[in-house]
C-alpha cells in the first residue's frame, strides 16, 4: 500500500494570501499538478493538518478549489491552525461535525489511525483522555500493519524551540504533543504491527526512531522552518516545500521525501 503524506498547506481566504513571504495557494497549486502527474500508483493522499492558516470556512472553500482537483482520495486531520468543525463543514460536507475529528482509514490491508491533537493553547498539542482511551482500544497487538498520523510531534527533536517552545514566546506556549508519554504508552501494545507515526506541524522533514518506532514528518507544502540543535526560536528557511511518498508493507515502511521547485519569494 502506498500513499502520499502532505502537510501544512496554510491556505488563506483568497488566492493572493501571503504567508511569511510565500504564496501558499500557488505552492498548493504546484503540488496538485505534481501529484496528478505521478507515474506510479498511489492509494490515497493524507493531509496532516494546518490545511488553512486562519481557521475560517472561507479559507477551506479556497483550499477546496485546488484540493478537489486531486485525482486520488484525500484524508484530512486538523492541526493547530484548523477549526475542526469548519474543516468538516466546508471541506468534507459533514452536516453534523464532531468536536474532535479522529478516524480509522482501511486501505490495501493497512490500517491508518488519524488523531485530532489540537491543544488548548496554540500551538501546542494535547490528546484528550477519551482519545487516549480510544487509541488504546485500537492499538491491539494483533491486526493489520498500522500507521498512526497526527499533527503535533510526539517525540523530542533535539531543537530547543521545537522541544521547549520558542525562547521569545510567552510562558506556557510550546510545539510538542504535551502528553506524548501517555501517547507512547497507548500505542506500545501495537508495536509489532506499527510501521510508523507520521506528523506535520514543524515545517521540516525529520526522522526519529524511539523505542523501536519510526516517527517521520513531511516538509510543509508552503514554507519551511529551520530547527537546528539548540535553536532558540523558529527561523524561516529558504528550503522548498515538498511531500513524502510512504510505502507500507508486511515487512516495514519506506518514507521518501520529495521537494517541489521553490517558488520565488514575493507577494
Ligand atoms: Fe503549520
Ligand atoms: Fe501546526
Amino acid at each position: 500500500m502506498r500513499f502520499i503524506h502532505i502537510t501544512d498547506t496554510h491556505i488563506g481566504p483568497t488566492p493572493d494570501y501571503a504567508l511569511r513571504g510565500v504564496n501558499p495557494y500557488r505552492a498548493l497549486a504546484d503540488l496538485v499538478d505534481q501529484l496528478n502527474a505521478l507515474t506510479f500508483d498511489v492509494d490515497f493522499i493524507l493531509h496532516s493538518g494546518d490545511i488553512v492558516d486562519d481557521f475560517t470556512e472561507e479559507s477551506y472553500r479556497t483550499a477546496r478549489t485546488l484540493l478537489e482537483k486531486l485525482k486520488r482520495p484525500v484524508y484530512y486531520l486538523p492541526g493547530n491552525h484548523d477549526d475542526a468543525k469548519a474543516m468538516q463543514r466546508a471541506l468534507l460536507d459533514i452536516k453534523r461535525p464532531k468536536a474532535r475529528y479522529d478516524q480509522v482509514i482501511r486501505s490495501g490491508g493497512v490500517e491508518v489511525i488519524t488523531l485530532d491533537s489540537r491543544g488548548p493553547l496554540d500551538p501546542g498539542g494535547l490528546l484528550l483522555p477519551q482519545q487516549l482511551q480510544w487509541l488504546q482500544e485500537q492499538c491491539k497487538p494483533k491486526g493489520d500493519p498500522l500507521v498512526i498520523a497526527l499533527h503535533h510531534q510526539p517525540v523530542h527533536l533535539d531543537s530547543y524551540w521545537l522541544d521547549q517552545g520558542g525562547a521569545s514566546w510567552e510562558a506556557g506556549r510550546f510545539m510538542v504533543l504535551k502528553n506524548h508519554t501517555e501517547f507512547l504508552e497507548a500505542i506500545k501494545p501495537a508495536r509489532k504491527r506499527l510501521r510508523g507515526v507520521l506528523f506535520g506541524h514543524i515545517h521540516c522533514a525529520f526522522q526519529v526512531v524511539e523505542q523501536g518506532i519510526l516517527f517521520a514528518s513531511a516538509p510543509s507544502v508552503a514554507m519551511q522552518f529551520y530547527s537546528w540543535p539548540d535553536q532558540q526560536d523558529p527561523i524561516i528557511s529558504e528550503e522548498p516545500g515538498g511531500f513524502n511518498v510512504v510505502t507500507v508493507n508486511e515487512d516495514g515502511i519506506i518514507v521518501r521525501q520529495h521537494y517541489l521547485k521553490r517558488q520565488a519569494i514575493s507577494s
